[in-house]
């Protein structure tokens, strides 16, 4: 036989025999959407710098959870805007804090509906930092109290996962203790564990009003060039007590999630970030790329390289068609 036996074109032949051999699925059940509330009444304002997304008060997001809820995506992941900050972000364990009243009407419109909360400082500090500074440097420890209060305050609004995204050392436990003690055994964590010093974020710190005032996060976030490093944060969440982890940015870091994959077995979730999903609009807005195709071989490869969970800004448009 001169020509070869196996033709790998014979089960590509046809659209169902695509499907029949296709190893990859993006599905609805596996998105979360992300969602910001800010201070006021009636909001429903796009955000600028991200196309789609829009400002929500806390009276107007039940109706938005609700939509989402009924699209059949299983979550949504808070960030809140304050009125006010301070240098230490009280705003944000404020038992009337605009993320704390955002959670209770998410639950009163869509009760199913898991409300993730982003746990962090950033959007609450006048310096746009993620901790407590002293001497222009965001101080661990101090911050952890600071971040174990807020993630509390969520999980007695109605919380149902906390997800930490500040990068403090310890801090994971710090919030799995408070939490046992205080009666929400069953309030889970993701950790932003291999969290990076990110360029790609450069759109939500817009849409979040969060950028550092002075200097950068390069002494919290993870340096882009580490990856043994990101194996080590992760394992150190996950003996913490964090029950999902999360690798932020995705697309510019597949490796990380694919080595994170393979070595451990809790869900590991993937944030396809801002800066990700405008650069894909921006292409599209300009005649550049078909942005539902873009969409849809981006998200699947976040999940091809092992991603069980996928945080996306895209998860509505997801829901629509694929329903
Ligand atoms: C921190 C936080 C950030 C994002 C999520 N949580 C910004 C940052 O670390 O500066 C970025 C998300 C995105 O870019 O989509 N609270």
């Amino acid at each position: 036989m001169s020509f070869p036996m196996n033709r790998m074109r014979r089960l590509r032949s046809s659209p169902a025999m695509r499907r029949l051999v296709r190893e990859t699925k993006v599905g609805v059940d596996n998105l979360i959407y992300p969602l910001f509330v800010r201070e006021g009444k009636g909001v429903r304002e796009p955000i600028k710098s991200m196309t789609g997304c829009f400002h929500f008060s806390p009276d107007t997001i039940g109706a938005e959870a609700a939509e989402v809820a009924s699209l059949g995506i299983p979550a949504v992941l808070l960030f809140g805007l304050p009125d006010k900050k301070d240098e230490i972000g009280s705003q944000a364990w404020a038992e009337d804090g605009v993320v704390q009243r955002a959670i209770e009407q998410i639950k009163r419109a869509a009760p199913e509906l898991l409300v993730i909360t982003d746990v962090c400082l950033c959007e609450f500090t006048s310096h746009g930092h993620c901790g407590v500074v002293k001497d222009d440097k965001v101080d661990n420890d101090s911050t952890c109290g600071l971040l174990t209060k807020m993630a509390l305050s969520h999980a007695q609004a109605g919380a149902d996962i906390v997800a930490p995204s500040d990068m403090m050392d310890g801090r994971v436990k710090c919030i799995r203790e408070t939490l046992e003690e205080n009666g929400f055994e069953n309030v889970a964590i993701m950790s932003y564990a291999a969290k990076y010093a990110s360029a790609f974020y450069g759109p939500f710190r817009d849409a979040a009003e969060s950028a550092p005032a002075f200097g950068d996060r390069r002494a919290y976030q993870m340096d882009p060039p580490n990856a043994d490093e990101a194996m080590a944060e992760i394992a150190l969440d996950i003996e913490e007590g964090a029950d999902i982890v999360m690798v932020k940015p995705a697309l510019a870091y597949l490796d990380i999630i694919y080595r994170a994959r393979q070595r451990f077995d809790c869900p590991i979730a993937a944030y396809n970030v801002s800066g990700e999903y405008m650069m894909v609009k921006s292409a599209a807005a300009a005649g550049l790329a078909d942005e539902q195709a873009v969409m849809m071989e981006v998200l699947t490869a976040i999940k091809r390289a092992g991603a069980n969970i996928i945080i996306t800004y895209w998860a509505k448009d997801v829901a629509r068609l694929l329903s």
